[in-house]
């Protein structure tokens, strides 16, 4: 007799029930021929213990909060411009024309029951999402994890981020208040600065000239469907390689470039991870509770000859708004055809940025002279060079960042704006190759030390 035939007849003889996981793991070896090893192995995938792979699952996370407090915003939100005159409980707005997209956030925000803490909620968990991403991004930066096997995976990972920031544009683009519509004006000005084919793709996109009727309507299917589609193919894609490929794991005792050090998946890390779940799910929905987010009631509707004062973007934006402040306003006018200032900010320097972002794992590969697989990371101070280029440009993106809200620091510090302006236009050039060599300078003696001390 088999030892399986044995196992089974013992089994009815004392009434012992197999559990429901052995189960089906017998109905895989039945129908699958030896399915069960390969659950098996799968369920013990390894996963590291270190703190930073937190980041990429707060980022999944959030992507799952802002779908489902998504689908509810959406049973309430009228993706409509048709004008509406507003008869809802906020009474400075009562008699107000009004876009229909903007009454009905204005319920939603006033009298949809739970309808602000959703929306809150969901605009606390686009601001975490794209956060998260960024930090785990620059994780992956200064450790070189995007070394071979992860070039594509690094490719995939920076068109997450893209993909994640344009959606948190369409979102915040939907209500039609008069943040919303500013926005949206920039959005279809600096598109139709492109040469010779901007006015057309701006025309396009927008379904005319601005200000049009058309273009909530136009957002809306992107916004909720197309984008978080890609967003989930791309979500997939990324842990499909990861899972893969398997983790990289931080330098230390016992590790090297064929093991990983950590926890099984099955029932430590799923535990653990649930609990991280219940975590980020806890604390977007208390921020959504008890901080004010995009209060659009005192902003009132949108009309294309108003501004508010103070307008910002969501801060993923700020850098991008920051340019477009700090960049001369310098037309380049060549007999008729005028090239406007906004193009080298706006659509020049992103260019300027995402190329060789997109790029970097080649270039540094090159670089360096390594083209070779590595699943240990490296310390920033292990390559000064590779730490230095990142602090620099995480110092450019923070200039910039202040400048989108140059007249809001000017006003709460008691600035004057124009001086405020002018440093920051020296401070952008001057910052980063300082914070740059600093890096370098750091990581280099770190280095040095440890060579000598092993310390
Ligand atoms: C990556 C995914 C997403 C991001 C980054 C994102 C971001 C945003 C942001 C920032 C807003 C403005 C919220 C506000 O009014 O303060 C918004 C609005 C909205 N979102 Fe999303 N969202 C995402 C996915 C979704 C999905 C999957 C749905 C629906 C299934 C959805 C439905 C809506 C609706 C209906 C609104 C308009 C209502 C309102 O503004 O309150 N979103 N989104």
């Amino acid at each position: 007799m088999s030892d399986r035939r044995l196992m089974r007849s013992l089994r009815t003889a004392f009434g012992v029930r197999r559990s429901p996981l052995r189960r089906g793991a017998g109905w895989l070896d039945e129908n699958l021929g030896g399915g069960s090893k390969l659950l098996r192995d799968e369920l013990r995938h390894i996963f590291p213990d270190s703190w930073a792979f937190f980041l990429g699952e707060i980022a999944l996370y959030c992507f799952i909060i802002l779908v489902v407090t998504g689908i509810y915003l959406a049973l309430f939100f009228h993706a409509s411009q048709a004008e509406v005159v507003y008869q809802g409980s906020y009474q400075p707005l009562v008699g107000v024309p009004m876009s229909d997209a903007y009454s009905s956030v204005l319920d939603l925000s006033l009298d949809v029951r739970a309808g602000l803490l959703v929306r809150q909620v969901h605009h606390w968990a686009a601001l975490v999402f794209v956060g998260a991403l960024m930090i785990h991004l620059l994780r992956m930066l200064f450790t070189g994890a995007y070394r071979r096997p992860r070039r594509i995976n690094w490719v995939v990972g920076l068109s997450l981020l893209f993909l994640v920031g344009f959606n948190g544009l369409m979102g915040y683009s939907m209500p039609d208040d008069l943040l919303s519509g500013t926005g949206l004006r920039v959005a279809y000005s600096i598109t139709e600065s492109i040469p010779f084919l901007g006015p057309t793709m701006a025309s396009l996109m927008f379904g005319g000239q601005f200000p049009t009727s058309g273009i909530i309507a136009r957002i809306y299917p992107v916004h909720i469907f197309l984008l978080p589609a890609g967003i989930a193919g791309l979500l997939g894609l990324h842990l499909g390689m990861l899972w893969l490929q398997r983790h990289t794991e931080f330098p230390g005792p016992g590790r090297d470039d064929r093991t990983v050090v950590g926890t099984p998946m099955v029932p430590a890390y799923a535990l653990r991870t649930t609990g991280y779940f219940m975590l980020v799910a806890g604390v977007l929905t208390a921020f959504g509770g008890l901080l004010q987010i995009n209060p659009v009631w005192l902003y009132g509707p949108y009309t294309a000859w108003d501004s508010t004062t103070s307008a910002q973007p969501d801060w993923y934006m700020g850098w991008l708004e920051g340019a477009v402040r700090l960049f001369p306003g310098w037309d380049i006018q060549i007999g008729s055809f005028v090239l406007p200032a906004v193009f080298w900010p706006a659509v020049v320097l992103p260019g300027l940025i995402f190329t060789p972002l997109f790029l970097w794992p080649w270039l540094d590969g090159i670089a360096l002279r390594d083209h070779g697989f590595h699943n240990v990371l490296t310390l920033p101070s292990e390559r000064p060079g590779r730490a230095a280029i990142g602090a620099g440009f995480v110092t450019f993106l923070s200039v910039l960042l202040v400048a989108g809200g140059n007249d809001v620091f000017a006003a709460v510090f008691g600035l004057d704006l124009l001086v405020f302006q002018r440093t920051l236009q020296v401070l952008v050039i001057v910052l980063p190759p300082v914070a740059a060599l600093f890096t370098y300078l750091v990581c280099r003696r770190r280095s040095q030390r440890w060579l000598a001390t092993g310390r």
